[in-house]
């Protein structure tokens, strides 16, 4: 029971790994936000919680539009009284195609990154007021390996996934006069529940022999770094990034 106590906000959380998160952290004992642009995905994902055992809330929240993330961190508090834990993990992501930058129109260029990137931003913003007054938080944001990387035919994702490992530098340095710890984790190669166009078989193919891990992820091999920076075993910890990306750099 490792977040007894806390709240947690969860974006994301409708399908995929963001489900995965709101269960551990349920089962360590948070009250959990699930949060999604998918009213109804999230809503399951509450359920599931709640069926188990655990207490979650879902929002319906487009992370991308400011005024619908205040109301999700609003209802937060007037649901569970204030919020410990932001986890940043909506993304534009499985449904995203994959297309050479010169095909990529200045559209889909800015929904990714007002998702992805701004997204992030935006969560974190209008949690810090209630965290500060706390005197306590954990944010935590999901970056990608693509950032070291540099994946092709994917630059609006990778662009959006460095601005997301960036900003966590920066809002440490700007968080932790109020004991506000800031990390992320980058993910490679996680299989979910949702099928996706973004990886070949052929690219599985590469991805594994430049892995030290000769293994697909799986979901339940990102929840527990998370769950950690989650929880006060990280407490000393901030700024950091942690790569889930099975020894990509060290083949
Ligand atoms: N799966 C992987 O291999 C992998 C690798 C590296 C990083 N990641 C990152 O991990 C996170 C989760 O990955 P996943 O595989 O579960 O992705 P996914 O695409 O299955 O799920 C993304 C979730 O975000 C929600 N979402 C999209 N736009 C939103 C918006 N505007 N507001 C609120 N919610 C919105 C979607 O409805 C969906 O529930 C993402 O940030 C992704 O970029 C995943």
């Amino acid at each position: 029971m490792r977040l007894e106590g806390k709240v947690a906000v969860i974006t994301g959380a409708g399908q995929g790994i963001g489900r995965a998160y709101a269960s551990a952290f349920a089962a360590e004992g948070a009250r959990v936000v699930a949060a999604d642009l998918n009213g109804d995905s999230a809503e399951s994902t509450a359920q599931a919680v709640r069926s188990d055992g655990g207490r979650a809330i879902a929002i319906p929240t487009d992370v991308s539009d400011e005024r619908s993330v205040e109301l999700m961190v609003s209802t937060t508090v007037q649901e569970f009284g204030t919020v410990d834990i932001l986890v940043n993990n909506a993304a534009i992501f499985s449904t995203l195609k994959m297309k050479p930058f010169t095909e990529i129109s200045a559209d889909e260029w800015n929904k990714v990154l007002a998702v992805n990137a701004t997204g992030t931003f935006l969560a974190c913003k209008a949690v810090a007021p209630i965290m500060r007054a706390n005197s306590y938080g954990r944010i935590i944001n999901i970056s990608s390996s693509v950032v070291v990387t540099g994946r092709a035919n994917y630059s609006h994702y990778v662009a959006s996934k460095g601005a997301v490992w960036a900003l966590t530098h920066a809002l440490a340095t700007e968080l932790g006069d109020a004991n506000i710890t800031v990390n992320a984790v980058s993910p490679h190669g996680i299989v979910t529940e949702i099928p996706r166009e973004t990886i070949s078989e052929e690219q599985w193919a590469e991805m594994l022999r430049d892995q030290a891990l000769k293994r697909r992820g799986e979901v339940s091999d990102v929840v527990g770094a998370v769950l950690f920076l989650a929880s006060d075993e990280s407490k000393y910890m901030t700024g950091q990034t942690l790569s889930l990306d099975a020894g990509l750099r060290f083949t």
